[in-house]
């Protein structure tokens, strides 16, 4: 199995990539699969000085909840790309139900090959894809490459309560990695507890409404989709509980 589909199928919180063919069916009733298009756009709006001109990339867009958001409220030029070809045809539909297909364009790829060519972006948003990039310094290296000296990234990510936590950087030490890496932090937005929860909890329930309906077309494969509600809630209880989310602006230096 290839570590992109590994990557892939991680990303989207499943186990095993036997679930991979079945996510667009699992995530059909969702819009918005990580980032939030509200913190993006508003972080842009007190940041980032827009014009028509201004390019921005959306790598592992999604369903393209985030650019489309972003076409429609600051009128500037987005190319999104994800792996899902479904997703991209869903990006593409909704880009017309807003009035944005002109400032939109949005591509099947994978963004590993994507930021070799793509270069010369005023911003570049790498909305909840965890390590589809490799570790955070690859992926912050990678990032830069793709915008023009000074331009902008957003990531998300989340800091570690504290130091006893191994698998999230604390605060403090995201700021010396983002010094070694040649990025400043200029905002940061964290998505409240009870804002969190009640998307999780709607989400949650789409997606078992249709694990279930998949459970009884395809009885011999209950296990996997079992399993896919298993490890959404899990990464819900996680969320709401464990780590503080955080969407990031930085700044190339
Ligand atoms: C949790 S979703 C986030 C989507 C979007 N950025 C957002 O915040 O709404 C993760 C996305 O990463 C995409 N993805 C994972 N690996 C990828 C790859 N190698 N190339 C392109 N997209 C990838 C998945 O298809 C999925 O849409």
């Amino acid at each position: 199995m290839s570590n992109v589909e590994e990557k892939l199928a991680k990303s989207l919180t499943a186990e095993s990539t036997e679930l991979i063919p079945y996510l667009p069916y699992l995530l059909q009733d969702l819009w918005e699969l990580g980032s939030s298009p509200r913190d993006i756009v508003d972080m842009t709006k007190k940041h980032i000085q827009v014009s028509k001109n201004t390019k921005v990339l959306d790598l592992a867009c999604g369903k393209g909840a985030v650019s489309v958001h972003v076409a429609k409220a600051l009128g500037c030029m987005i190319r999104g790309i994800d792996i899902i070809p479904e997703f991209i045809d869903f990006a593409n539909k909704k880009a017309q139900e807003y009035g944005v297909e002109n400032l939109c364009e949005f591509k099947v790829g994978d963004i590993n090959e994507a930021v070799k060519v793509e270069k010369d972006y005023d911003v570049v948003i790498l909305g909840a894809v965890g390590d589809v990039l490799g570790n955070p310094e690859e992926t912050i290296q990678m990032l830069k490459s793709t915008v023009k000296n000074e331009g902008y990234i957003f990531i998300d990510d989340a800091y570690g309560n504290d130091d006893s936590d191994v698998r999230y950087l604390t605060r403090e030490k995201w700021l010396i990695f983002f010094q070694n890496a040649g990025v400043k932090l200029l905002d940061e937005r964290f998505i409240e507890e009870d804002e969190m929860k009640s998307i999780n909890d709607e989400q949650q329930s789409f997606i078992a409404m249709r694990a279930n309906q998949l459970k009884e077309r395809y009885p011999e494969k209950a296990y996997l989709f079992e399993s896919y509600i298993k490890s959404q809630q899990a990464e819900c209880d996680e969320l709401e509980n464990e780590i503080s989310v955080v969407t990031m602006l930085l700044q190339s230096i």
